[in-house]
Parts: C-alpha cells; structure tokens; sequence
C-alpha cells in the first residue's frame, strides 16, 4: 500500500483535509494525525474491524487499550458513564487541561467496541489541543481510536518522517504538521473514590501534565498505593516494562559518577545539558544534548524522542548511555520512558 502525506499547517482553514481524512476513517481505513504529545494512528472508534487493523498494523497485544481522541470535551458523555460522586472532579480537570495533553479512564459506555477497551469497563478519553486530530474528529462525527503511531514497543513518533519510518507502507494517509509541541505521550489519570471517600486520581501514565499541576486539585496516588479503594479498580494494562525502546541497548547513568566504558564498545551519549562530568569523558563516539545551557525540561521533553530516534540511527553507537534527568516536573514522565527504553525486552 502506498502512504499518502499531506502536509497541512493547523492555523489555515484545513477543514477540506480534515474532511478527507474523515472520509478514510469511515470507509474503514487507517490515518495518520498529529497531536500536540506525539502522532497517534487513528481509526473510527465505533468500527470494531478498522480498530482491529490498528492493532495488527502495530503489532500490539490485544490487552493493551486505546485512548478515544474527543473533538470537544462534551462529547465525554457519548463514550463515558460519569458517576455522579467523580462529575465535579471530571469536570475539574476537563476545565482545567482540557484541551490538552491529559487522558482520563472513565467507565464505559456499552456504545464503544470491546475491541477498543480490550474488554475492559472503562474507556481512556483525550481531547488534544491538536486542531488536526479535533478536526478530523468533528468531521467524522465519531470518537477517533488512536495510540501512537509506531509499532509496538517502539520510541512513539514526534513527526511525520518518524510515523512513516514506523509505518509507511501499511497506512493510508499521514498528515503531516511537523513536529509535536509536547513530544511525551500524555498524562493518563483514573479519577476514583478514595478510602475516604473523596475524590482522587491514580496516576496511570506520568506526563506533560505533572504531579505538580494536579496538585491543589486532587489527591494523586501511584498505582497500587491507594489502599482498597483503589485496589478494587480494574488493573492498568499497558504499563509494561519494556517500552518506547529503540533497537540498541540503552543504559540510564548518573551524569555525576564516571561511566566505565566497556573495550571495543562503541558509545553514544544523551546529555540533559551538556556539561556534566559524564558528558566530559572522551569515550563517546557520539553525544546529542537534549536542553543545552541551562537545562530546560520542557526543551528536552519535546526533543528526548527525535534524539533518541537519532542515536538509534546513528550507524557509528552501538550502546546508547543516557544520563538521568531531575526528579521533578517533566523529569518524572522522561525517566518513566527511559526507564523502560532501558529495560531488556524480553523482561
Ligand atoms: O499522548 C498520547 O496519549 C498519545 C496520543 C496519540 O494521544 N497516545 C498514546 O496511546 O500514547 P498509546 O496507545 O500508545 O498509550 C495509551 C495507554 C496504554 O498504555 C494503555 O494501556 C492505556 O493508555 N489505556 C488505554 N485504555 C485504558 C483503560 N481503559 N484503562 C487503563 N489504561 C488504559
Ligand atoms: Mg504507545
């Protein structure tokens, strides 16, 4: 099959494209769209068959869920059953990151394929900021079912080149809007009803949206420490160890103690800002900074993907090293991707 492109800039009026794209998705096929975190593989999320070809175009395990992208938070009700006592909160957190890169898993509506949920009784929900994927979604009058587009296991994709590199071939369109303005994939949040009866959020997935912003509005425990309220929640899928992985081994290293490279190993290294000891060793064939000076997180969220893409691809690294970044802000959801990028994938 051949991959079309059609480079699109969100700010003109798209509206013919959108409606091309829509076309696709409710003719069963399978669409390429940018969001503000990275590009998600899109089809009709009440199609069951085209949602089915998005895991097999992926390669992903069948217990691994989908987010439904909404082209306007009030569409929330068409895919999800709100509970009463979790509505103020929902609607909290939709005023407050909504658009934007926040994933809410709710109880399903019966309307939405299993295929989609993996079964499951609740639904991942995302109103991007991204006027391409809301776009789209509005013309086709239907949630759009999209992971990111890479196959699975895989780094997600932040622009185009990287979707067809991940997939060209096996889709039908891509549009192409340049590169994502997050580039980490979006905060995932379970509201739930606390041991105390309040209400909270378990913290699926970290993100753009971090533990920081979500404080002052609600209670945020990690998975598994939310005593039995929590506990009877449905498990998380998808969290697994080995994920957002390139090709080559990578190894997480403390930018302050030295690295002992191994003979006839060729290195390369990802350096928050460039001038830590690690970075100062002679042994790297190849270093890319991800916020050089004075270390900006947002600066090396947006970049850690294409970089990490780019050591992949690097002919001359055999052995990506990437230093650890600050337990703060972005650093929480940077780590949790390259904490996995280094786990074995057969961990
Ligand atoms: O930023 C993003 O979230 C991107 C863009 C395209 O929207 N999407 C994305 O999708 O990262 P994906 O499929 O790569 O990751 C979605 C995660 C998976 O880990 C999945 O297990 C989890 O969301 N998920 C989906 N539905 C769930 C549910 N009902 N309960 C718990 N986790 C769920
Ligand atoms: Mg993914």
């Amino acid at each position: 099959m051949e991959t079309r492109v059609i480079e699109i800039d969100p700010l003109d009026d798209c509206r013919r494209v959108y409606r091309e794209a829509a076309d696709l998705l409710a003719a069963g096929e399978l669409v390429a769209i940018p969001t503000e975190t990275v590009y998600g593989l899109g089809a009709d999320a009440f199609n069951a068959d085209a949602v089915a070809r998005v895991f097999a175009v992926k390669e992903r395990p069948s217990f691994d869920p989908l987010i439904c992208h909404l082209s306007n938070a009030r569409a929330l009700k068409d895919i999800a059953d709100v509970p009463e006592a979790l509505q103020p909160l929902v609607d909290k957190l939709a005023k407050e990151f909504w658009p934007g890169p926040m994933t809410l898993v709710l109880p399903r509506r019966a309307c939405v394929p299993d295929v989609v949920t993996s079964g499951l009784p609740t639904v991942a929900c995302r109103v991007t900021s991204h006027e391409a994927m809301r776009g789209v979604a509005r013309a086709l009058g239907h949630p759009i079912a999209a992971p990111s587009a890479n196959r699975f296991g895989n780094i997600s994709p932040t622009s185009a080149g990287a979707v067809l590199k991940e997939l060209g071939g096996s889709i039908s369109l891509v549009l192409d809007a340049g590169a994502c303005s997050e580039g980490l994939e979006s905060t995932i949040l379970q509201p739930f009803i606390d041991e105390k009866g309040k209400p909270a959020v378990r913290l699926l997935r970290e993100g753009p949206v971090t533990r920081e912003k979500l404080r002052g509005i609600c209670r945020v425990v990690k998975p598994g420490k939310g005593g039995e309220a929590e506990a009877s929640l449905p498990n998380a899928p998808g969290q697994i160890k080995s994920h957002y992985a390139p090709g080559k081994p990578l190894l997480l290293h403390d930018p302050r103690t030295p690295f002992e490279p191994q003979e006839g190993v060729a290195y390369g290294l990802i350096s928050y800002k460039g001038d830590s000891p690690l970075a100062e060793q002679d042994c790297w064939v190849e270093t890319m900074t991800l916020s050089p000076g004075s270390g900006r997180l947002v600066e090396a969220a947006v970049r850690l993907f294409a970089v990490m893409r780019a050591m992949d691809e690097n002919e001359e690294v055999q052995v990506i090293v990437a230093e650890e970044l600050p337990k703060m802000g972005l650093g929480y959801a940077m780590m949790d991707r390259l904490t996995r990028a280094s786990a074995r994938r057969d961990d």
